[in-house]
């Protein structure tokens, strides 16, 4: 049984063949391959686009998809997750694609091994799925040859699971990161650290905008989001005529993490990624569920 936790549970040839499935799915309608299917979606945070690009993708290869709504769930009567998990294997899905605020929960579960657990993202820990529909539309910007760029991820880093599951795989797949970000939001990381955008403009290849977690505050880190913006929105201004790939895992906070004007911009890849999304998670579907 595999499970995708973070990328870690995947090798370089998963990576290499998820990537090219992924490319085909985009360009060739696909067969219903996983007609016998059946996955179960618990999401204990809020979600647009990871739940449905889950659900579509794998309604695009026939799979079944039955979503259990935990805020409607017996974990209200007191239940433990551990318990729900277990009742809900006990219904012998194929897998179970799980969201929680917890770091730990979807490797607790995998450990249980009762059914396939993918990470749909665990706290500030991991979104292993976003990191490769992040990378595959990086591929796909550069011909394939992403090794030796430069990422510069902006914004609430220290909160952010799409950052640390991004670092991971892109730091794996010879991509340089950088961050930016006013000392708040910085984590502890040997990566280079700037505190204005304007110091690595003319240095990167990619600019990753993150929002402000503010749901994972415990105290309000910023009264004013309006100065916050002046320093760290990405706008048309500040990235000039530059040649620069610019991404955002979404929600956007328009204006503060991305101009309007940007995000109508060429450059501007964020519903490109949430196109690719869909097509990564096929291809992560077929991985789990089929190949391996
Ligand atoms: N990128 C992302 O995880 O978005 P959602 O929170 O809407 O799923």
């Amino acid at each position: 049984m595999q499970h995708l936790v973070d990328t870690y549970d995947l090798t370089d040839q998963q990576i290499q063949d998820l990537l090219r499935d992924a490319k085909n799915f985009k360009h060739q309608k696909p067969i219903q391959l996983l007609r016998d299917t059946l996955l179960i979606t618990l999401f204990f945070e809020n979600s647009t686009r990871t739940r449905s690009s889950f659900e579509v993708a794998a309604k695009r290869l026939g799979a079944a998809v039955v979503h259990l709504d935990p805020s409607r769930s017996s974990t209200n009567k007191g239940e433990t997750l551990e318990d729900t998990f277990a009742n809900l294997c006990a219904m012998e899905p194929d897998g179970i694609i799980i969201r929680h605020s917890d770091n730990e929960i979807p490797k607790q579960l995998a450990d249980m091994e009762l059914s396939a657990v993918i990470n749909a993202g665990a706290g500030n820990y991991a979104h292993p799925t976003q990191a490769l529909l992040d990378l595959f539309t990086m591929m796909e910007h550069f011909d394939g040859n992403v090794e030796g760029k430069t990422v510069a991820i902006v914004g609430d880093i220290v909160s952010s699971r799409v950052a640390s599951s991004g670092i991971r795989l892109f730091k794996r797949m010879g991509i340089n990161v950088v961050l930016v970000a006013p000392q708040p939001f910085m984590p502890q990381s040997d990566l280079p650290q700037y505190e204005k955008l304007e110091e690595v403009m003319d240095k990167v290849d990619v600019i990753m905008s993150l929002r402000a977690q503010l749901e994972r505050h415990t105290t309000p880190i910023f009264d004013d989001y309006e100065a916050y913006a002046k320093h760290y929105c990405i706008t048309k201004e500040r990235m000039g005529e530059r040649e620069i790939l610019l991404l955002h895992p979404g929600p956007v906070m328009r204006n503060i993490d991305i101009s309007d004007e940007m995000l109508k911009d060429p450059r501007c890849k964020v519903l490109e990624q949430v196109k690719n999304g869909v097509y990564v998670r096929m291809a992560v579907l077929k991985l789990l569920m089929l190949d391996a």
